[in-house]
């Protein structure tokens, strides 16, 4: 809110001229109307950040013209001005959502402290909706690229299920086939969304700290609890909890999440006393989790709980033409971000995708995608600009032409140091990322080369 707008309806013109005066010292935009017609006609053509209301117009009742801004979805802040014997009157205004209101006579200053609160009110509201409508944006379906009957099919459940009340889902799919996303879009899609999006993976680390950070623990519950923690469920608590690669939790952690399933209840870590939370879990796993089960290190009555609500998510290689819609999708993305001049891809390119398995699914086409936007010389992106497969994790020693009489390998490792710099023109962190190397991998080797 750079200046904020306000809105007089008032009909005594000393009140409005002196409110006026006093606004327009803030910088503010000003608009009046002396009754509530001309109030609400106002009200359709400018967005308001806060209006001052007069609780007794010649035409209407303040009361109507509140209800007129609510029916039309304003959210904007209405501050109600009214004469002492009308208080009663004022107090119905703001259960019908008027913020405060103010009896007349007033000291303007005092009015003022009103007026600012309000304001900030108003700015908090918008700051608010706009980041949640952002955050729809950014995890929506829109951003799940898809036609194929199989993801016409995923989206309409992910819509059903986020508006449901399911309070379990459960994600299947190979590797990079999107189920980080769909979780996310489910979140963002319920009305779960105001509240956090908490995400685990329940490999690589320790049972202990798994336990104690999905369940909280209470002081000196073990060596290293100091203080007492909340655990995701609780910091989660009305939101949803991402519970990823869970056919790689430890046997002891399945018995205490089945039983928080069951009874939506938990202990912490060291805890005697219940905790009841509101949490929608979506678990995930890329694993065969049957498999897991017959060889007794998944419980099956855990999965059971989990797979009330299955949803499948089919492998790239069943997902027809929206190979071709992804590749271009991503060739869009590279090409703004590396801002590099690729419009396509030649048929015979397309050709090789096409025949390739893709056994890391869509992360795997939109690393090679990435790959070959950055290095690619021209405009449509051909068949040996993808290396698929193995040549993924293979050093791209081709920049090079090895001279015949030999050459050392540290003078081999700085030259491709350089041009991998002069290929991202100095992005460090694209640079790296060619070499397959961390950033601080390649500043090393900046530093041992002695490069800028
Ligand atoms: N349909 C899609 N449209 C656009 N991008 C996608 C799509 N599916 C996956 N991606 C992208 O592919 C990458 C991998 O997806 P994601 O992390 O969701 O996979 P995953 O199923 O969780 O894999 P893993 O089992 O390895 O954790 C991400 O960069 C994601 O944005
Ligand atoms: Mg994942």
């Amino acid at each position: 809110m750079t200046r904020p707008r306000i809105l007089i309806i008032e009909d005594e013109k000393l009140i409005r001229w002196s409110l006026r005066q006093r606004f327009e010292e803030e910088s503010f935009i000003v608009d009046d109307a002396e009754n509530g017609a001309d109030g609400i006609a106002l009200l359709s053509r400018a967005a308001y950040d806060l209006v001052m209301l007069d609780y007794k117009l010649p035409d209407q009742t303040g009361l109507d013209v509140l209800r007129h801004i609510r029916e039309n979805d304003q959210d904007v802040v209405v501050l109600i001005m009214t004469a002492y014997s009308n208080v009663e009157d004022a107090v119905e205004a703001m259960r019908l959502g008027a913020y405060d209101y103010v009896t007349k006579p007033f000291k303007i200053e005092t009015l003022m402290i009103g007026v600012r609160k309000a304001l900030e009110t108003t700015r908090l509201k918008r700051e608010v909706r706009d980041l949640r409508s952002q955050m729809q944006k950014d995890f929506g379906l829109d951003r799940i690229i898809g036609r194929c009957p199989p993801m016409q099919q995923l989206f309409q459940t992910i819509r059903d299920v986020s508006a449901s009340g399911a309070s379990t889902i459960f994600l299947r799919g190979e590797s990079g086939t999107g189920k980080d996303l769909v979780a996310k879009a489910i979140h963002y899609n319920s009305d779960r969304v105001g509240r956090p999006f908490m995400n685990i993976t329940c490999t690589a680390i320790t049972e202990t700290l798994l336990e104690s950070e999905l369940f909280g623990h209470e002081r000196g519950a073990f060596t290293d609890a100091k203080q007492k923690k909340k655990g995701l469920l609780e910091l989660a608590d009305g939101g949803t909890v991402f519970l990823d690669e869970v056919g790689d939790m430890p046997p002891k952690l399945q018995a205490k999440l089945l039983r928080f399933l069951e009874e939506r209840m938990f202990r912490r870590v060291g805890g005697v006393q219940d905790i009841e939370v509101d949490v929608r879990i979506i678990a995930a796993t890329n694993r065969d989790i049957d498999q897991l089960i017959r060889d007794g290190v998944f419980r099956e009555d855990l999965f059971y709980r989990l797979n009330i609500i299955p949803i499948h998510l089919p492998p790239l290689r069943e997902r027809g033409d929206d190979l071709r819609l992804l590749a271009e999708y991503f060739i869009a993305e590279f090409a703004r971000e590396f801002r590099k001049n690729i419009t396509g891809i030649s048929r015979s390119g397309f050709d090789k995708l096409r025949a390739y398995p893709w056994p890391g699914n869509v992360r795997e086409l939109r690393n090679a995608i990435e790959r070959a936007v950055l290095l690619s010389k021209q405009p449509e992106l051909g068949p040996d600009d993808f290396t698929l497969g193995r040549g993924e994790v293979e050093t791209p020693v081709e920049w090079v032409n090895l001279p015949h009489n030999g050459i050392r390998l540290q003078d081999l490792e700085e030259r491709l140091v350089r041009q991998a710099l002069e290929r991202t023109g100095h992005n460090q962190t694209r640079a790296a990322k060619l070499l397959f190397l961390s950033r601080d991998q390649l500043r090393y080797r900046m530093e041992r080369y002695g490069i800028k």
